[in-house]
């Protein structure tokens, strides 16, 4: 790619400076088409003639940089003059800037670069390419500082900086790609909720929302005047600005300012908030004259859920924004304190929602290049995608099941064969990775792992659990091995090693781990089909959650599968139990305790008003979300069928529960729309079903197939 273009460099050091990269060109003819093709070391914004190009913030993406670089094509011929000027800023961005929380370090070593090429055809026919080389200058720009987790340092009187010369690098221009994934966009923008001033006197805006992007903001000022706004979750018991969540990230946006009437937002960067406080401003603060834009990969709203529980909307509505909030270019744990990293296991617990909540099949195969660019070649896979920290090469369980879990799940919900085809290596890698590492065959035993991580189990705050590592480690190694064999099945390979093995590994964990002993442990028994004893396991499960007050004690690897492992096995009344439960620990409870999104920790926010630990503690944090699967999958009963991937063919179960008057949902297929609404009706229950293709639809206990089209049902 880009194969006239050179790679330029600013040629003294600019230090935290961003740098402007021009070009003044000049056309003799009348142009029919103009294509700009673009990418950056750091994040970039170009302009012509004074306009943005295109859309796209924090271009160009975040991928396995050292392998894998995105190059964006954008159509310009409307923006280009006879004379023009092409300006390019280069920030940091993820490529140059302090990145993981404890190893503060740029990761990839670099100087800001750019490389591009415009290529022009004429009226008359003819065409030209135009490229990055010697010719094109640099200069500072009003961006004296720049990066992920601090924010940024603008100075508005910073205009006519010395044009200086550029140099041209030698660094090889095969890591380049064409575009793969969303673009990320500002998707939506929001207005403040409230202004007001904390006991401490802090001027505090809340926009109503956890969000992630940036805010912008208008003024009349004088040059030399400042801007001091910092970003933030939440307020504290005392209703003061709490920060200490972030960590080391600053998250703060400097502004200085030139004369006169003058707006500005940030486009290099960008903050996780719902509250920002205005440290410094000139003169009276004008709320509204500041918005927050939500930035977030352009993927497309594919379902809706409501019901008569205003809490459990809001429930809905946050497991949506824990999807806007992390879904920026890679599926991150956090948009806010010092880390914002590609974490694996959170992605993998909610892949399935996440399929289902937003067209996400072009943002995972992305997100797949960049996994199978970083898996070791022993098969491991990096607990965070691109791969950043953690140096030595362990690979926990359900992290690294990212590799199987998502692959067929985006193959499940899409349909697109060619998903499975390009990671079947891959995921027989993951195979191959515990095969190796573990030192019981047929056992995941012997391995660091995350474990039930944050569950409440131990009996104290910590994010440890008292679920046995090794078991969670071999159930996750079944359930490899069967999705390796059922991706190899559906792409019509001979797939009998690994259902052998998968069958291998579960005779193996019931000899092992006859027993289990929290409730993590039983829901994944019966989740992955480990025990032979379902009945009882079951009832066992259930006991425990009655015993404890019918409230969850699992982490990030039990509870997205608890609620399943209940409603499958005869105790659906119980798992709407959970599901409806608001007091701690439940999904109620953050909604409760005015959550806009989905906490880390169960007690983010405990009953009187303190904090779990500063330390860990997000307040957009989606992993518990996955239990948005469980209310589209179980009780609107909207579900994918194995052999007609894509919902060529559509399973529709719902399970309606008394203590909602109705549910409805929906949900945008590759063929169409499905709804699924059920309501109170005399003394039963009547459904309504739109099905787009061929449905199997099992309502009261009775199942029927119905070819496409809206139908009524009624049960006891
Ligand atoms: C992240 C998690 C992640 C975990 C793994 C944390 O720091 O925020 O979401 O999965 O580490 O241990």
């Amino acid at each position: 790619m880009l194969s006239f273009a050179k790679w330029i460099a600013t040629a003294e050091a600019f230090g935290s400076v961003a740098p402007v990269f021009e070009t003044t060109l000049t056309f003799s003819k009348p142009i029919q088409k103009a294509a700009l093709s673009l990418t950056s070391v750091g994040v970039y914004v170009a302009e012509i003639n004074g306009k943005r190009v295109g859309e796209y913030v924090l271009a160009p993406g975040w991928t396995a940089y050292q392998k894998r670089l995105q190059v964006q094509t954008y159509d310009v011929t409307d923006l280009l003059e006879q004379t023009s000027t092409l300006a390019v800023t280069v920030a940091k961005g993820w490529q140059l800037s302090h990145l993981a929380w404890y190893d503060h370090h740029p990761y990839y070593p670099a100087d800001y670069a750019l490389i591009g090429e415009l290529h022009v055809q004429y009226t008359d026919g003819s065409e030209d390419v135009f490229a990055t080389d010697e010719s094109w200058s640099c200069r500072r720009s009003a961006l004296l500082d720049c990066e992920i987790y601090d924010g940024e340092l603008y100075d508005a009187r910073m205009t006519d900086t010395p044009r200086l010369p550029v140099r041209v690098l030698d660094k090889t221009k095969d890591i380049l790609i064409p575009q793969e994934g969303e673009e990320i966009r500002e998707m939506l923008t929001l207005t403040p909720k409230a202004f007001l001033t904390t006991p401490k006197g802090e001027k505090v805006i809340d926009f109503g929302q956890n969000l992630t992007g940036y805010v912008s903001f208008s003024l009349n000022a004088k040059a030399g005047d400042t801007v001091k706004i910092r970003h933030f979750e939440i307020l504290d018991r005392e209703g003061n600005v709490y920060t200490e969540n972030y960590r080391s990230a600053k998250a703060t946006l400097s502004y200085i300012c030139r004369d006169g009437l003058q707006s500005y937002k940030p486009t290099h960067t960008f903050y996780g908030f719902r509250y920002i406080v205005i440290d410094e401003f000139p003169g009276e603060i004008d709320p509204d004259a500041f918005l927050a834009i939500a930035v977030h990969s352009n993927m497309k709203k594919t379902s809706s859920c409501v019901t008569s529980d205003p809490r459990v909307n809001r429930l809905i509505e946050n497991i949506e924004w824990g999807q806007r909030g992390n879904f920026l270019d890679i599926p991150t744990d956090c948009p806010q304190r010092d880390e914002r990293l590609g974490w694996t296991g959170d992605a993998q617990v909610f892949c399935r929602i996440a399929t289902y909540q937003f067209d996400t099949e072009r943002f995972f195969k992305k997100w797949f290049g960049d996994m199978r660019a970083e898996q070791w070649e022993n098969g491991g896979i990096p607990h965070v995608i691109p791969f950043i920290i953690f140096q030595d090469k362990h690979c926990s369980a359900a992290w690294g099941d990212a590799g199987v879990i998502c692959p067929w799940q985006v193959y499940l919900t899409y349909g697109n064969k060619e998903i499975l085809e390009k990671q079947f290596e891959s995921m027989k890698g993951r195979i191959n990775y515990i095969s190796v590492c573990t030192k019981d065959e047929y056992l995941w035993t012997g391995c660091q792992h995350f474990g039930d991580w944050c569950a409440l189990d131990l009996g104290k705050e910590t994010t440890d659990s008292a679920s046995r590592k090794d078991f969670i480690a071999s159930v996750y190694y079944a359930n490899a091995a069967r999705l390796v064999a059922k991706a190899g099945k559906a792409l019509g390979k001979d797939v009998s090693y690994y259902l052998e093995l998968e069958k291998k590994i579960i005779d193996k964990i019931n000899l092992t781990f006859p027993t289990y002993h929290t409730q993590c442990e039983h829901a994944l028994a019966l989740y992955f089909d480990i025990t032979p004893n379902k009945a009882e396991v079951a009832a066992a499960l259930a006991d425990m959650v009655v015993k404890n007050g019918i409230h969850l004690d699992t982490g990030f690897v039990g509870t997205p599968y608890l609620l399943h492992a209940l409603s499958e096995n005869g105790y659906l009344e119980l798992a709407y139990s959970l599901l409806l439960q608001d007091t701690y620990p439940s999904w109620l409870f953050s909604v409760k305790q005015g959550a806009t999104t989905i906490w880390e920790h169960w007690d983010g926010i405990k009953e009187d008003g303190t904090v779990w630990s500063a330390g860990m503690n997000s307040y957009n944090h989606y992993a518990y979300g996955a239990v948005g699967d469980w209310i589209y999958g179980v009780a609107a009963g909207i579900r994918t069928v194995e052999d007609a991937p894509g919902f060529a063919k559509v399973e529709i179960a719902p399970h309606p529960d008394k203590r909602l008057t109705y549910l409805t949902a929906t949900l945008d297929t590759r063929h169409g729309k499905v709804l699924s609404h059920w309501e109170r009706f005399e003394d039963g229950w009547r459904y309504e079903i739109e099905t787009p293709v061929e449905a199997t639809v099992t309502v009261g206990g009775k199942t029927k197939t119905v070819p496409k089209g809206r139908y009524l049902f009624y049960s006891k």
